[in-house]
């Protein structure tokens, strides 16, 4: 069931958006809660790269959104999980706006009714909304999307450090089909999704950290990240890790970052 805003404003536990807000760190001058730092000091210690791998991933989700609104034409997209807003960095209507102009929407939709709050503060509310969804009810975010974009034209869907948070028995794979079969043809879909296949003992390490704050996590093969995008043409070089994915000089760290793939399909 949904927290309420005043549960998730209070409770003492860690949400996966503060989290996720505190491992970005201190480079672009965040500050964190000190209950989400102790989790990612956790994490550390238990020898996790969560920074490098939060970083690696959020680089993934600018490099993809670009590739989707410049190079594929893509005027409006629904951020599902965005997290809370980056503030001092580019965001996806930052990015659809400057290619776009006035053309451009955005929606973002977060099961998390604080993240929410903190894009209606980011977001005029008119072209770029922000609204409490839950992927898990695929038909209910189509409804809103029906409403706020027009579906003649392509949507790009973005899914990036998402579906990790969805177990196998809430159909992740049947709620992401259900909404990319309703978009029409031209639009893009774009995941990265956490892997332990590379180091199922440190991932299981993090999953473990995680579930302990009551923040579970399902890292998920290859084949079963590929099959998010069933049917659809890879854009660029297909599902990577994060950090291969159109690398740029940003992201020139070695070793590449490889707990998490990304990858871009076409509708
Ligand atoms: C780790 S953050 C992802 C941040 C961002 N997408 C990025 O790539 O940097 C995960 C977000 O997904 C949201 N989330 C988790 N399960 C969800 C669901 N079933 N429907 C919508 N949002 C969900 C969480 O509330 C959180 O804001």
């Amino acid at each position: 069931m949904m927290a309420s805003y005043s549960e998730s404003v209070l409770r003492p536990v860690s949400s996966s958006a503060r989290v996720h807000h505190a491992a970005l760190g201190g480079a672009d001058g965040r500050e964190a809660y000190e209950d989400d730092e102790v989790v990612v000091q956790q994490l550390l210690a238990a020898g996790v790269p969560v920074r490098e791998l939060v970083r690696a991933r959020r680089a993934f989700y600018l490099r993809a959104v670009t590739c989707a609104v410049r190079d594929l034409g893509i005027a409006q997209v629904l951020d599902i999980g965005p997290g809370l807003p980056p503030y001092s960095t580019r965001d996806t209507h930052s990015i659809a706006d400057e290619h776009h102009g006035f053309r451009s929407r955005v929606l973002y939709a977060d099961v998390d009714p604080v993240v929410v709050a903190h894009w209606r503060m980011w977001t005029d509310g008119a072209r770029h909304r922000a609204e409490v969804l839950d992927l898990r009810e695929p038909d209910t975010v189509l409804t809103e999307a029906e409403a706020h974009f027009d579906l003649r034209h392509p949507v790009a869907v973005v899914l990036t450090g998402v579906l990790e948070e969805v177990a196998g028995g809430d159909s992740p794979h049947g709620c992401v089909r259900r909404i990319v079969d309703a978009l029409p043809s031209g639009s893009a879909l774009i995941v990265s999704h956490l892997t332990g296949e590379q180091d199922p003992e440190l991932v299981g390490r993090a999953v473990e950290v995680l579930s302990e704050v009551g923040l579970p996590l399902y890292p998920r093969k290859f084949e079963e990240i590929a099959g998010f995008f069933e049917g659809l043409r890879p854009v660029g070089p297909g599902l990577l890790p994060v950090s291969l994915w159109h690398p740029t000089h940003a992201d020139d760290h070695a070793p590449p970052v490889v707990h998490a793939y990304g990858g871009v399909g076409l509708v």
